[in-house]
């Protein structure tokens, strides 16, 4: 039947978009081929939140902050138990079992395209929590991430590194198409959009209209529970989020810590003028299809 027909074209184009970003784009020991199928066959549901995000834009942040909105303040699971098991990275093979054991209402973590998730999220009323970044300073972050990150390759120097960020051919794909992907079908999701830049301006607006999205209005004392464990000193200090409890021989803590500067602007450090006149050339050819306008300062 033509329907049947469709569904099998659909499967294969989704299976086409699988194996091209497993060969091209993801860390190849946390990302099989099945676990990417495994993402993209997930089954939603509507009391789930998730967590989207291009690498280094506040992933681990905002697992914190969810957390800590779920126990209403009570800092226990935040600092007694890992991050990635509170909001499973969706995509990596490690978490299979843990989100499958899971009873909602679940928080789940994935770096994935919108394409990829398009047809799982398709009619779902899951959360969609989508957290971007100035992406001058994502590839600065990402760039000493990739030192200290051994199932990432070597960056070489920052100019190549960045280099390969403008064209989209580091792991994870291009920064441009991820942001664009998923904020341009915002109106086909449950989606809320905030920037690690509005966090670090003012966490405590941004916390009450995180809770206005959740549906889940707390107390101003809680409001500032959550505030004191989610700052970037003690996140730093917090051994359930810093990843300290990676083993050196997978991410080297004496390259560059995962919690590393916390702040806006780091990439003025780095870029050189012509580099980031370069950028914004870049940022905005790559731009003129996206539907938000991008504020970062
Ligand atoms: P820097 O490398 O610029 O310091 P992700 O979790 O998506 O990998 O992002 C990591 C980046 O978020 C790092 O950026 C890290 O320091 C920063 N970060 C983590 N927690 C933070 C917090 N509470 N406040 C500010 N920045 C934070």
């Amino acid at each position: 039947t033509s329907s049947h027909s469709t569904s099998n074209s659909d499967t294969m184009a989704r299976l086409d978009i699988t194996e091209s970003f497993y060969q091209t784009d993801f860390p190849g020991h946390l990302h099989t081929q099945e676990s990417l199928r495994f993402a993209q066959e997930f089954e939603f549901q509507d009391s789930d939140t998730i967590i989207v995000t291009y690498p280094k834009s506040g992933t681990t942040w905002m697992q914190q902050i969810l957390t800590l909105v779920s126990s209403r303040g009570d800092p226990t699971p935040a600092k007694s138990i890992p991050n990635w098991v509170r909001a499973p990275w969706l995509e990596q093979y490690y978490f299979r079992d843990i989100l499958r054991a899971s009873q909602g209402p679940r928080l789940i973590t994935t770096h994935l395209p919108y394409e990829v998730l398009a047809s799982a999220l398709h009619g779902s009323k899951a959360k969609v929590i989508y957290v971007a970044r100035n992406p001058k300073d994502v590839a600065v972050s990402y760039y000493h991430f990739h030192k200290m990150a051994k199932f990432l390759p070597d960056p070489n120097t920052f100019e190549e590194f960045l280099d390969n960020f403008m064209e989209g051919t580091v792991h994870y794909g291009s920064w441009f198409d991820h942001v664009k992907g998923w904020t341009n079908h915002r109106n086909d999701l449950n989606f809320f959009y905030i920037t690690y830049e509005e966090m670090l301006h003012n966490l405590r607006a941004s916390l009450e209209k995180l809770c206005g999205f959740l549906q889940c209005p707390l107390l101003p004392e809680e409001l500032t529970n959550i505030q004191r464990h989610c700052t970037f000193n003690s996140m730093k200090e917090n051994n359930m989020v810093n990843y300290t409890l990676i083993p050196s021989e997978i991410m080297d803590h004496s390259k560059s810590q995962f919690m590393r500067k916390g702040k806006t602007g780091d990439w003025k450090e780095l870029f050189s003028s012509k580099q980031s006149n370069h950028f914004d050339d870049i940022f905005e050819e790559e731009m003129l299809d996206s539907e938000l306008e991008f504020i970062w300062e």
